[in-house]
Order: C-alpha cells, then structure tokens, then sequence
C-alpha cells in the first residue's frame, strides 16, 4: 500500500495516517518518504509505538546517525538525544536543572547540531510524553527559511551574502550562565564553527535559504560583537512573521520528522516545572558542508 498523505499547509509539512515505522520499512516507502519530506521539509508520522530501538532503526534508513557523547543526553543509546525536563530514570528535573535550562534554550529558533562543521541532516522526535490539552504552549514550531529568504528586502540579500555566523556549543552559556562549563573533553569535540547566512541547496537547483540559529552564538564573522548582534537580533525579528510557519500540536504517540537545512525549529515555552515533557530524537547527519553564494559545489 502507498503511503497517504495530507498537506498541512502549502508551503510546508504533511500528515501521514497510514504508516508504521516500527515495521513498515522498505526501500519503496522509504523513497517515497524521502520525495516527500523534499518538498514539504517536516512529516508528522500519528499513532506510532516506538522505543530507542525502533526509532533509530527508522532514522536509518535516511543515513548515519548522529552520537551524543556529551553529558547528560544519552538514554541506553548514544545515538538517543533526550528532548525532555525528565530524567533518564523518570524522574521530573527541577527547573534549574541543567538539563532543564537546555531545554529553555531550545525555545530560541535553531536547527539541530548547526555548531558541527556538518549540522544535522533529518531529526526524528518522537513523543512519549506529552502535555495536556489544557496546558499553555509545548507545541515545536518550525520557520521555513527558504520563504524567509524569498521575502528579504534586497538590500538585505546582498548585505548578507558574504556573512558567516560562529555556531558554538560552548557559547550556549552566554545565553545561559547558570549552566555548568564544558568538559575539556566536550569542548575540544565541539569547536566553534562558521556557516553562512545564506545556504545555497545544490539538490534543488541551487535554490538559497537564511541559516542561522539564536541558540547558540549570537556573534557574525567580520562584524562587531556589537553590530553582529544587531543584525542578527534584526534577524531573529524577522522569522517571527507567522507566514513562514507551521506549529506542531503534539498528539500522543507522534513522530515527526524535518529537514534542518531548510527548516528551523523551536519549542513554545511551556510551565517546566507543572508539566513533564519527555520526547526521544534520533538525529541524521549531514552529509555536506553548509554551502554558501560563493561555495565551489563542484
Ligand atoms: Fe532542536
């Protein structure tokens, strides 16, 4: 049987009914799954029943997986990012737990993994726990950036296109100083990285995106601290044009699935410490570096 579909909106995300990603895995629904999410950047797979196991059995069938040596992130599975104010053993964290402080940063927009030199491919959450219906925000919000692009005045294109932003695992706590330093360890693993502003996308007629994050550094190659964080704070307020974007209301037992070179993701604050929140991610790794209007692709 094919895979159905709907769309959710013109320009982004679709909703999949029929499909079981803990068995339904072969090469033809993995093609077509692979067309789809090409055209609409995010896919909500509903009624799924999925462990570690078989979700990053899925997440495989579209590349490598990432691995998350860093601390406190890991279930059974290295490859298992924990998106949760719940600890591995169920317990609910309080709010200035580290692990909790996290999860407040990924409410600034970001993609997965911009700070290594090959940010994520395809990220694959799925949630086992979700908040109730009642409850105030939780739900992931997702900016397509290839309108964002689109829509820039002119000037801007131009203004950004030499522009890099410096993506830095450490610079997390700048946002956050409550949170404990990096290992050595972790910090010789995650150097800072540049990406720049306008990603070109070789696989769809080198079309070009904004890329960049707020979770991370805030900081711009070859400007300022100060004039870097102008610019990007004028960018942030851009993306907030709800134009470009699709908010996910999470139904127990989701899976959803998006393209981080073409979307950025955020989550809707939510009260951390009344509700527990608890999702498992398998990460695809990028294949390429982020290119950028002067990239030699070939
Ligand atoms: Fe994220």
């Amino acid at each position: 049987m094919t895979i159905k579909f709907e769309d959710i909106t013109d320009h982004t995300g679709i909703i999949i009914n029929n499909f079981d990603a803990s068995r339904d895995v072969n090469d033809k629904k993995i093609f077509q799954i692979r067309e789809l999410i090409q055209k609409k950047h995010f896919i909500c797979f509903r009624n799924q029943n999925l462990n570690e196991d078989t979700l990053l059995n899925f997440a495989r069938q579209f590349g490598t997986l990432e691995s998350y040596p860093e601390k406190d992130k890991t279930k059974k599975n290295i490859q298992i990012f924990n998106v949760a104010n719940v600890s591995s053993e169920g317990d609910h964290l309080s709010e200035d737990d580290p692990r909790v402080v996290l999860q407040k940063n990924n409410s600034r927009w970001h993609t997965d993994s911009s700070y290594r030199f090959y940010p994520a491919l395809f990220s694959l959450l799925y949630g086992k726990e979700i908040l109730p219906k009642e409850a105030v925000g939780g739900q992931t919000q997702f900016c397509n950036m290839l309108l964002a692009y689109d829509d820039l005045p002119k000037e801007m294109k131009e203004k950004l296109q030499p522009l890099h932003q410096v993506h830095s695992y450490n610079d997390i706590r700048r946002l956050e100083p409550s949170l404990p330093e990096l290992s050595i360890e972790e910090k010789q693993g995650f150097p800072p990285v540049t990406h720049p502003l306008i990603r070109i996308h070789p696989d769809r007629n080198m079309t070009k995106s904004l890329f960049f994050t707020s979770n991370t550094s805030l900081e711009i190659g070859g400007m300022s601290f100060k004039e870097g964080k102008e610019l990007h704070s004028w960018l942030v307020n851009y993306i907030e044009n709800k134009k470009f974007h699709l908010t996910h209301d999470w139904q127990i037992n989701d899976l959803i699935m998006w393209d981080n070179r073409v979307l950025l993701h955020r989550v809707i604050p939510y009260d951390y410490s009344k509700y527990r929140r608890a999702m498992i991610r398998g990460t695809v790794e990028g294949t390429t570096p982020v290119y950028g209007p002067f990239s030699q692709i070939n």
